[in-house]
């Protein structure tokens, strides 16, 4: 199985490239630097030189805030750019393994989001990745499209790092109490993305092809997830005492964008289909609290 990840500069693409090493999957991993994925020809030219059996497009515009202001910018990358991968994966017979998210959805259900649900994003950035999901699934033929939610890695910039900087720093915190959804750890998505790899290419006649969602569990509010963060640094001996922490509502935040309020993926297909559970994102925080600390 040879893997050829895009967006390997990237949280999820950094951690998947690596475990690939780890494992001794043979995987090109390239980082913007190394290819732009708007730039259809020199992809092409990777994919003929790769020869993968799957391609993993963990690449994308994902700073949510400036995407309001640079929607064009956030679109050739999330949507226009999909469209050129599904075709030269159809041409070339390459399955793609695409990473979306739960920003897709609009957060007013009141229970878990299926897969059937309908997607009504609510901000830009949401708007461009279900852009790139359907340009996807209209010109690949063979094609995963994998939704997350709350996304975390050791070294990446990300919720985990700016709740235990502040509070290494003595900061006080106030963290939204009405968004809810499921953490998730990069390196259980990675091993995710490696399972689907695996009976895609073990199974010559694989065709459960589609809109996956992949999340930890349990759920939780930010608020909450703050709270265990703090437990955990308090247990580990990263902080001396036990910061402060305010619930506050989304509307005491002022920010230009959106966010869906429930952002809780059901991952019951993604078990049954290829008997993955969900992240454990708690297990990874108690692990290695340490290790989010910001160098
Ligand atoms: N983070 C979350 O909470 C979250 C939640 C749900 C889903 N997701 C999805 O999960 C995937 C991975 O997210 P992540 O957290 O790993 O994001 P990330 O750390 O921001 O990584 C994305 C990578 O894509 C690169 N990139 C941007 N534009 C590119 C282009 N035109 N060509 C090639 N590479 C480009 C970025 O490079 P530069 O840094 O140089 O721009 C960066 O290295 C994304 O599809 C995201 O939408 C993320």
């Amino acid at each position: 199985m040879r893997i050829l990840v895009l967006g390997a500069g990237g949280q999820l693409g950094g951690l998947l490239a690596r475990r690939c090493g780890e494992l001794n999957i043979p995987c090109v991993a390239l980082s913007r630097a190394e290819l732009d994925i708007t730039d259809g020809r020199k992809l092409a030219g990777w994919i003929d030189d790769a020869c993968p059996d799957v391609l993993v497009n963990a690449a994308a515009y994902t700073d949510v805030e400036a995407a309001e202001d640079c929607e064009a910018e956030a679109a050739r990358i999330n949507a226009e750019a999909l469209r050129t991968i599904g075709t030269l994966c159809r041409d070339k017979a390459v399955p793609v393994i695409h990473i979306s998210t739960d920003f897709v959805y609009d957060g007013k259900k009141m229970d878990e989001y299926l897969e059937t649900d309908e997607a009504v994003p609510l901000n830009a950035y949401g708007r461009s990745k279900l852009a790139g999901d359907r340009l996807l699934s209209e010109r690949a033929d063979r094609y995963i499209i994998l939704r997350l939610s709350w996304l975390f890695a050791r070294g990446g910039r990300n919720f985990v790092a700016a709740v235990l900087g502040r509070m290494m720093r003595g900061m006080s915190l106030s963290v939204v109490d009405d968004q809810v959804g499921g953490p998730t750890y990069a390196g259980d998505a990675s091993s995710c993305i490696l399972e689907i790899c695996r009976r895609i290419c073990a199974d010559g006649g694989f065709s459960s092809w589609g809109v996956y969602h992949y999340a930890g569990k349990p759920d939780v509010s930010r608020y909450e997830f703050a709270e265990f963060i703090a437990e955990a640094a308090l247990k580990a001996g990263i902080v001396s005492a036990r910061p402060a922490i305010a619930p506050v509502s989304s509307s005491g935040f002022p920010s230009k964008v959106v966010r869906p309020r429930n952002s809780r993926l059901n991952v019951d297909k993604i078990r049954r289909v290829f008997g993955i559970g969900p992240s454990d994102w708690k297990g990874e925080i108690l692990r290695h609290i340490g290790d989010y600390a910001m160098r």
